[in-house]
Order: C-alpha cells, then structure tokens, then sequence
C-alpha cells in the first residue's frame, strides 16, 4: 500500500481564510504522521500559507487552464506553481467544470504538479480517471458539508470508485470525501480502497482543529 494521504480543503470557511489560513495550515504542518498532509487554500492564501508553513504541501482549489495573456479573473497554472502550490483541486461538486477543462489543465501543468479530479459518482470518476489525473475524489454532493461519513452512509460509491479507477488505470490514485470526521472514517476509507481522504468541516469547523487533525490521522 502507497503512503495515505489527508487533503483538507478550506475552501471558503472563515476558520480557514486569511490569517486563520495561515494558522490552520502552520497546525496541519505540526501533526506527527507518517501520512502526507495537503491544504487546499483560496487562490488568495496561497503564497501566504505558502510562507508561514514551507514544509506542507498546499494545492489549490481550483485552477484554469489559461496561460500567461488576456485571461481577466483566471486562475493561472503558472502563477500557482511560483507562488507555491505542488498541486490543484479541479471539478469539486462545488466548482464544476467542464471535462474538456480537466483534460486541458491536466495536458497544461507539468509532470509532478498533483491534479486531484473530484467526482460525484462511479460513473464520473470512470470518466475523469481515464484522463490519468494524479487522483480522483469521490464526493457524494448531498452528503457534503453532513454529519455522517461518506464511508458509513455509501460505502458502495467508495470501494466501486476504487474498482472502477483500478479498471481504467492503476496509476491513478483514489480518495473519498464528504462528512468525513474521524480517524475511524480515515481508516474505513483506506480499507474500502482508497489513498486517503478530502475533507473541509470536520477540520475547518472542529472547536478544536488540531484535536481534530490528530484524531484523523491516529489510525493510519
Ligand atoms: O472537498 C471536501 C468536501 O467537499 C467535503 O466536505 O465538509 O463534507 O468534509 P466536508
């Protein structure tokens, strides 16, 4: 088995935006584990997260597959990478996008640059996977932002993703996502198949994020 891997996405929780990005991101980079930690910041965070935390990778949430030009409001590829991120969200069931833009933003960043390709089903994820993205997430939307894991509450859409990935190419990775919580969700997660997990609120709004950090990563 590959090393697991957590990716915390902050999307635009006020726990997690500005400041509090940078201090989220700095508790992340703390957490002692053997498993990778990702934070997946506002374009606006990135260089800041960047620099309070350089050992940490941090993606983005979501990037275009624009060049340097006339592309008012764009998110830029190349300006990411300088400014810091190893790696991008992209088609999140919250910014949906188009396949032809996954498959251009993935012919677009180089080799190395990680482009996680989020999926709301089986189907899409078959579909995405056969672009060789470095992962797909599946993410039940109606489960998103909940209170029960996407592990308890549709096992099936998890260990069917890592089947149907597996399928299509044994390079590229899986993860699952939507209430994940806990260190036991984690856990469940990988043993249904997949790298690791994509999470938001069971972190961003935790009462205690660093307790909450530490309990996802205690069973890996
Ligand atoms: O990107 C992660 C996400 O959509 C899941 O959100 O709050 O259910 O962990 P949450």
């Amino acid at each position: 088995m590959g090393e697991s891997i957590i990716v915390v996405n902050f999307k635009t929780y006020q726990t997690a935006q500005g400041a509090s990005a940078e201090e989220l991101a700095k508790a992340m980079a703390e957490i002692e584990t053997s498993a990778r930690m990702v934070a997946s910041v506002s374009a606006f965070d990135l260089a800041a997260v960047v620099q309070a935390a350089p050992d940490l990778e941090v993606w983005c949430q979501h990037l275009d597959p624009v060049g340097f030009g006339s592309n008012t409001g764009w998110l830029s590829p190349s300006t990411a990478m300088e400014r810091g991120a190893s790696g991008t969200l992209i088609n999140h069931a919250e910014h949906k996008v188009s396949i032809e833009h996954v498959a251009m933003l993935l012919d677009q960043v180089p080799e190395g640059f990680e482009v996680c390709a989020c999926a709301a089903d089986i189907e899409e994820a078959r579909a995405l996977s056969a672009l060789c993205p470095t992962f797909v997430a599946v993410e039940p939307p109606e489960l998103i932002g909940g209170d029960v894991s996407v592990t308890s509450a549709d096992p099936a859409v998890v260990s069917g993703t890592a089947e149907a990935v597996r399928e299509v190419s044994e390079g590229v990775g899986v993860l699952c996502g939507a209430g994940v919580k806990t260190g036991l969700d984690v856990s469940k997660a990988i043993e249904l198949g997949t790298a690791g997990v994509l999470l938001a609120s069971g972190v961003t709004k935790a009462e205690d994020p660093v307790s909450a950090l530490e309990d996802l990563v205690s069973k890996i």
